[in-house]
C-alpha cells in the first residue's frame, strides 16, 4: 500500500473507521474517499455498484456495520440481519468486481461461540452455539468472514478479516439506548455525578468478564495488518487481558469522579460470561496493545466531557439514526 493509494474507508464517522482514518492520515496516506451513510447508503446495492465504478478506491477498510449492544439487539433483530448481510455483501462483491487489490473486514467477537474455551483462539468458530442475545449480528458477520474466504477461494481476491475485541474511545457511541457497556457505564456514572445522584444500577450480576480495546490501538493494528498480513485464517485483534464487569464499573466511577454506592439489577442478562480473544496469532507477527484500560478511559472521558450539548452536533446522539427499516425509535 503506498501512501497515493485511493483507499476507501466504509463507515468513517463510527468509532472504528474515524479511528483508522486518523492512523492512516497520520501515517501519510492522504488519498482517502468517504462516503457518509447520507450520501452511500451501502445497502443498497445498485448505489453501491455506481460508487465503486465510478470513484475506483484500491483499497477498502469494511469499518461500516450495524453496530449496537443487547438492547439494541433484541429490539431489531431483523435489522441487525439485514442491514449487516447487504451492506458486507455489497461492498465485498463491489471491491473484488471493480478491481481493489485489497479489502479488510470487520467481524466480532461475538462470533465465536458463547462457551467458547479462553481465551478464545480463532479455530473455535463455528465450535458451538451463539450468545442468543446477539446471534443476529454475530450469523450476519460469520456470513461476511465466509464471503471473505469464498472470494478468496473461488476468485483469489485478496481480504482479510479481523476479529476485534470490544472497542472503545474517542467517537464511540454514548447513547444508552444503543451503546456498549462501556461507553453506557461512562455515560450513566457522569450523569450521576453530575446529578449527585447517590448510586447508579449497572446491568447484570458484575461478574461477567470483558476485554476492552483503545480505538487507537486497534487502527494500529488494522492498518499494519492490511499492511503485513494476507491469509484466509480470521485474525483476533485484542488487548489480551479482560476485567470483571464490577471491577470496570469501579474504575469507572473512580475516572469520572462519583463517590455513591453500586448496585448490580441481576434481573437484567450479563450475556457471554467470559470473552477474551487469545491474541497469540497477532502477537507472532509483532503486534502488541499499548494503551492500558484506566489510561484508556481517562482519555474517552476527556473527549466525551468536551462534546456540544447540541444534539445536533453530538456525535454519540447522531449515531442513534441508524435508520432502521421497520421502525424508528425516539428516546
Ligand atoms: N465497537 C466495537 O466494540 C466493535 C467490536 C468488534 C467489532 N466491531 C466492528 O467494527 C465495525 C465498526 O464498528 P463501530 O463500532 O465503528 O460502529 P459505529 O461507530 O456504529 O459506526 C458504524 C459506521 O457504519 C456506518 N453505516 C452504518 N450503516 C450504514 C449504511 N447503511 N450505509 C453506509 N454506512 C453505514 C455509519 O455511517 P454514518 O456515520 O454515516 O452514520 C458509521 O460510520 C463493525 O463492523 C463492527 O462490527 C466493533
Amino acid at each position: 500500500m503506498d501512501t497515493a493509494n485511493k483507499i476507501f474507508v466504509a463507515g468513517h464517522r463510527g468509532l472504528a473507521g474515524s479511528a483508522i482514518c486518523r492512523k492512516l492520515r497520520e501515517m501519510g496516506f492522504h488519498n482517502l474517499v468517504l462516503r457518509t451513510r447520507h450520501e452511500l447508503d451501502l445497502r443498497n446495492q445498485t448505489a453501491v455498484e455506481d460508487f465503486f465504478a465510478a470513484a475506483r478506491p484500491e483499497y477498502v477498510f469494511l469499518a461500516a456495520a450495524r453496530v449496537g449492544g443487547i438492547l439494541a439487539n433484541s429490539r431489531f433483530p431483523a435489522e441487525f440481519l439485514l442491514d449487516n448481510l447487504a451492506i458486507q455483501s455489497n461492498v465485498i462483491d463491489a471491491a473484488y468486481r471493480h478491481g481493489v487489490k485489497k479489502l479488510q473486514f470487520l467481524g466480532s467477537s461475538c462470533i465465536y461461540p458463547k462457551y467458547a474455551s479462553q481465551p478464545i483462539r480463532e479455530d473455535a468458530l463455528l465450535t458451538g452455539a451463539l450468545e442468543p442475545t446477539n446471534e443476529w449480528y454475530a450469523i450476519a458477520k460469520i456470513a461476511g468472514i465466509k464471503l471473505v474466504e469464498a472470494y478468496r477461494k473461488q476468485f483469489g481476491f485478496r481480504a482479510i478479516s479481523l476479529m476485534p475485541t470490544n472497542l472503545y474511545g474517542p467517537g464511540d457511541n454514548f447513547d444508552l439506548q444503543n451503546s456498549h457497556v462501556l461507553p453506557a457505564l461512562l455515560r450513566k456514572f457522569h450523569e450521576a455525578r453530575v446529578a449527585a445522584r447517590g448510586e447508579v444500577v449497572v446491568w447484570g450480576t458484575g461478574t461477567a468478564r470483558r476485554e476492552f480495546l483503545h480505538i487507537d490501538d486497534f487502527a494500529d493494528a488494522s492498518v499494519f495488518l492490511m499492511l503485513h498480513y494476507d491469509s484466509p485464517e480470521i485474525i483476533n485483534v485484542g488487548f489480551g487481558e479482560d476485567i470483571e464487569i464490577r471491577d470496570l464499573a469501579r474504575m469507572i466511577a473512580d475516572v469520572v469522579g462519583f463517590s455513591g454506592g453500586i448496585v448490580f439489577d441481576t434481573t437484567k442478562p450479563d450475556g457471554t460470561p467470559r470473552k477474551l480473544l487469545s491474541t497469540d496469532r497477532l502477537k507472532c507477527l509483532g503486534w502488541q496493545a499499548k494503551i492500558g484500560l484506566r489510561e484508556g478511559i481517562e482519555r474517552t472521558y476527556e473527549w466525551f466531557r468536551n462534546q456540544p450539548e447540541d444534539p445536533q452536533d453530538d456525535p454519540a446522539r447522531r449515531r442513534a439514526d441508524t435508520g432502521p427499516l421497520v421502525e424508528r425509535v425516539r428516546n
